[in-house]
């Protein structure tokens, strides 16, 4: 049976690079693409001339396809739209934001768009905005996540059942365990973060990398404000708040360096993460876990064969 991501999209495997904030840029995006996921820019804080310059640089590293994260509630939203439909970007997902903003004027213009959600309500929410595919987005994911901190295991099934169409699942998954589990759970593809900050091509600094590779399954923190919550490293995080605190302020507070606080975003999966690899590589060893773990339940236990 044909993956209906994979045929819209004409891609080989329903792995999508989730968007990662300033992280998911072109070397990672145009290598996940290339290795037959799909690649997703992380534009979220970008200008419009840092969208395009990324856009170009990955179309000079791989003709597959890939798209653009567009945070609904970002400054650069609009422009991001507009720069997708003048680049003939096949696909975007849209994030934290109302997927009524949006999704008619990219479909309009051709776009497969995909709309990432934290519970049902959300998610029937871009049902009737009309997206074309949901990424149920469960709490143990990394960067900001919902105030309601539903995990993927619990959100995916019941999203798949209250929605007609495809459903993704992220959050927690990092290798082919992970993969057939969501398929498991209904999911006809998965949403990673967390496990590509970890592979070669992903531009991130080599102290942030070590602290993946050593991270344990606690290791991680949720951080809650108003409106939504953030999911970090713990390690070194007081650490980098201090000399943040300490950095030399302008009169309005402001960091004189212009540079925002360090956050070193995983997903509690991070303790998953044991080796630097290529994204292609990663990708590929998923894929053959879950299928050497989904075709091991041919010797069904003997309780489940009834
Ligand atoms: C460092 C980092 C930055 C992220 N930035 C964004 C973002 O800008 N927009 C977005 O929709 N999701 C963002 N996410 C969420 C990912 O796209 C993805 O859904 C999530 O990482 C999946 O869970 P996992 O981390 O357990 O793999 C970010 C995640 C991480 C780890």
């Amino acid at each position: 049976m044909p993956n209906p991501i994979c045929r819209a999209l004409g891609i080989r495997y329903p792995i999508l690079l989730g968007g990662l904030l300033n992280i998911g840029k072109a070397p990672l995006v145009a290598a996940v693409s290339a290795a037959g996921g799909l690649g997703i820019l992380g534009a979220g804080a970008w200008d419009g001339n840092e969208l395009r310059d990324q856009i170009h640089q990955v179309r000079e590293r791989t003709d597959r396809p890939f798209g653009v994260n567009v945070v609904v509630r970002s400054a650069y939203s609009e422009e991001h739209v507009r720069i997708v439909i003048d680049e003939r970007l096949p696909v975007v997902t849209t994030s934290a934001g109302d997927p009524m903003r949006y999704t008619a004027t990219l479909k309009d213009n051709g776009v497969y768009v995909m709309h990432v959600v934290p519970t049902v309500a959300y998610a029937l929410r871009a049902e009737r905005a009309g997206v074309d595919a949901i990424v149920a987005e469960g709490s143990e994911s990394g960067g900001f996540t919902s105030l309601e901190e539903i995990s993927t295991f619990v959100l995916v099934p019941q999203v798949v059942d209250a929605v007609r169409c495809p459903v993704l699942a992220a959050g927690g998954i990092g290798d082919g365990r992970g993969l057939a589990a969501a398929l498991m759970l209904g999911a006809v593809g998965v949403q990673v973060g967390t496990r590509f900050l970890g592979s070669v091509e992903c531009g991130i600094p080599a102290a942030y990398k070590e602290s993946l590779l050593t991270a344990q399954d606690t290791d991680t923190i949720l951080t809650r404000s108003p409106r939504a919550a953030h999911r970090d490293l713990k390690k070194d995080l007081v650490a980098r708040v201090l000399a943040h605190e300490r950095e030399e302020r302008s009169e309005e507070g402001l960091p004189k360096s212009g540079k925002a606080l360090p956050v070193w975003s995983a997903g509690q999966v991070a303790g998953l993460v044991r080796e630097i690899l290529p994204a292609k590589e990663l990708i590929e060893r998923m894929v053959r876990e879950a299928r050497e773990g989904i075709s091991a339940f041919s010797g069904m236990p003997e309780w489940l064969s009834g």
